[in-house]
């Protein structure tokens, strides 16, 4: 690990930190250093832990998740869930309440083959800080297994398709049943179903790895983990040669992450708030007339 010698005057509340291994910046607040002593526009930095050792950044594996992982998992998706958007749809409830509600759903989806959770657990702790949840697609027929240079362009038959909607129709209802009182509900309706459309409108059948959520801890932000999460599976995305989709919120910043990861933009939602939220809540939240979703499409790199 090398620190990166700041000059003087350009001390901000973060320190930035490399290493080797992972080649990403890691962005440490300044509450953990002590800076000791300042001259010819260098900065010593001396790091105290209370043994005087060296604090090194806090190292993380990347695993599936267990089922024992449902509640901190649920923790996560709800305290990521504050933009204004997120909101308006979830209304005014504490993350605790939202992550008890989430909790038996999020249990049930790790245990379906068609789900799959990557978590990031700090090493030293075991906590769970970082998690991408996944709808896999399904396992490869044996038509695609005999020929690989047609992997995973198979268009799912039509009894595959209303089987899917059926079930998309009934976790949808699950959902939205499970929610805390506190959510407007119609807006979350409509949102889900919007998204669905867009999606259609662009996979158009094709199998896909699709990007359910993702959240990591506010405490281990930008230290690369959601992108260590994420490339897990473009990995798996190109050894069957099938594309990875996504939405997100227009004004979300993880849009420049999926951009350096390889996603394109592809298509755009448009959804009309008005009828949903009142004009005083959409002004009290600083949101517009019209909340607009992006979906991205990473297309599988050729593996050998
Ligand atoms: C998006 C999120 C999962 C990224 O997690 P992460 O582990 O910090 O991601 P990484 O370290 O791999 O990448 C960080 C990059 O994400 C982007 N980013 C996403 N959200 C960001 C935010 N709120 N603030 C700053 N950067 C953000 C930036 O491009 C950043 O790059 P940088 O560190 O070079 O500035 C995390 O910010 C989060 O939980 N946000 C709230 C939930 C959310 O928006 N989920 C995505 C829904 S589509």
């Amino acid at each position: 690990m090398w620190c990166k010698v700041v000059p003087a005057g350009t001390i901000s509340s973060n320190l930035e930190f490399r290493s080797y291994s992972e080649h990403r910046p890691r962005s440490w607040h300044a509450e953990h250093l002590s800076i000791h002593y300042l001259t010819h526009e260098i900065l010593k930095i001396s790091i105290h832990t209370q043994q005087h050792s060296l604090i090194m950044p806090p190292s993380y594996t990347i695993s599936n998740a267990l089922p024992s992982d449902a509640s901190a998992i649920s923790s996560l998706f709800a305290l990521s869930w504050q933009s204004p958007f997120s909101r308006l749809q979830f209304g005014n409830v504490e993350p605790r309440d939202l992550a008890k509600a989430m909790k038996p759903r999020i249990a049930q989806q790790i245990a379906e083959k068609r789900m799959l959770f990557m978590v990031a657990r700090e090493e030293k702790s075991g906590n769970v800080v970082s998690v991408a949840q996944w709808t896999v697609p399904p396992p490869p027929s044996k038509g695609e297994k005999l020929e690989s240079k047609d992997k995973g362009k198979l268009e799912e038959t039509g009894q595959e398709k209303k089987e899917r909607k059926e079930r998309e129709a009934f976790d949808e209802e699950i959902y939205l049943n499970s929610l805390p009182a506190s959510c407007n509900t119609a807006l979350i309706a409509l949102f889900t179903m919007r998204v669905r459309v867009l999606r259609e409108r662009i996979v158009q059948g094709a199998p896909h790895f699709l990007l359910e959520n993702l959240a990591t801890h506010p405490g281990h932000r930008g230290q690369g983990l959601a992108a260590r999460l994420i490339r897990h599976v473009l990995d798996m995305a190109d050894q069957r040669s099938v594309v990875v989709y996504l939405e997100t919120g227009e004004e979300n910043k993880a849009r420049e992450l999926y951009g350096r990861l390889g996603f394109e933009e592809k298509g755009r939602e448009e959804i009309e708030l008005k009828n949903f939220v009142s004009r005083e809540e959409r002004e009290r939240m600083d949101v517009g007339d019209v909340h607009t979703v992006v979906a991205y499409v990473r297309v599988p790199c050729r593996t050998t």
